[in-house]
């Protein structure tokens, strides 16, 4: 009897830089442990040249892909102009991070927020209903923070931002009486029970410079960017006696496990794949 093997779906990380990414081997780990017949890669699209790259993806048969900087907001507006369908989610970040093509249609989702919401609360146990938060940072990454947040049941969401305008700005797109906007000079006289930092500062090599009095209550301390052994803002969390701290690390496994169950229909475990990961960072 021939047995022939089953054709592999393919998926791949689109971004600009993309040489660094942890997503194939991070889904490669999630199709080992679950058994699904997928092919995960990398694809480098030149600045001007996203739309052009995913288009000849899917008329390459590709069946999905995670899109991560610069491109997450022109995903989201790609999908609206070719008649794609928006996740509620996707639609209320303004940016895309999943896209699937093997349905018939484009769907495009956005994982980020479900990813952070369930490192913070599976991984790190933190309650989240009720919360006083403190959110870093009005850009991209912030905003899909901010409805993650909103969605689950915080008490108070306070968006500080460098540029106040722009945190102004996302306070009101989110239009919800529990979120509020504060300038960087109010960082002195905030308490709250958590610190998110969902700034660029580390990407850019920019200084973050927050007054100590935002750890003057000893919040948990959470930053979505990661690095080996610790960021600048942990290392400050922590001398300042924060006790509770935690990278973006395991945010990033699961994000991408929401995005292998969107196109799988299977969640895969995630703490071995975290873990590895994690000694990989650790030996770095
Ligand atoms: P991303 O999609 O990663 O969020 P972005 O949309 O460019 O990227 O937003 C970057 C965020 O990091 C902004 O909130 C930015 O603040 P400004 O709006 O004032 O530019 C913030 N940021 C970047 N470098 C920073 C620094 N050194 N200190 C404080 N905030 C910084």
């Amino acid at each position: 009897m021939i047995v022939r093997a089953q054709p592999r779906a393919r998926y791949a990380v689109i971004g600009n830089p993309i040489a660094h990414s942890r997503s194939p081997g991070i889904h490669a780990a999630f199709a080992a442990q679950t058994g699904e017949a997928i092919e995960y890669g990398t694809m480098l699209a030149p600045l001007d040249g996203f739309v052009a790259s995913v288009e000849r993806f899917i008329s390459e048969g590709g069946a999905g892909l995670n899109v991560t900087l610069p491109f997450k907001e022109q995903a989201c507006q790609w999908v609206r102009q070719r008649g794609g369908a928006l996740s509620p989610r996707a639609q209320a970040a303004g940016a895309v991070n999943t896209l699937r093509f093997d349905t018939g249609e484009v769907l495009g989702d956005n994982t980020d927020g479900a990813g952070l919401v369930r490192d913070l609360q599976e991984r790190h146990n933190v309650v989240l209903p009720g919360a006083r938060v403190l959110l870093l940072g009005a850009g991209g990454a912030a905003r899909g923070a901010a409805q993650a947040f909103l969605g689950c049941g915080v008490g108070t969401l306070l968006v500080a931002n460098r540029t106040p305008a722009r945190a102004r700005q996302l306070v009101s797109e989110l239009a919800d009486q529990r979120a509020s906007a504060i300038s960087w000079s109010e960082l002195g006289s905030v308490a709250a029970q958590l610190v998110i930092q969902a700034t660029s500062a580390a990407l850019t090599g920019g200084d973050l410079d927050l007054p100590a009095a935002v750890f003057a209550g000893r919040p948990f301390c959470y930053d979505m960017a990661y690095a080996p052994r610790s960021t600048p803002f942990l290392d400050q969390a922590r001398q300042a006696g924060c006790q509770r701290c935690a990278d973006g690390l395991g945010m990033l496994v699961e994000q991408a496990a929401e995005s292998f169950l969107i196109w799988r229909g299977v969640r895969p475990q995630t703490e071995p794949v975290y873990r590895s990961l994690r000694a990989q960072l650790d030996a770095a």
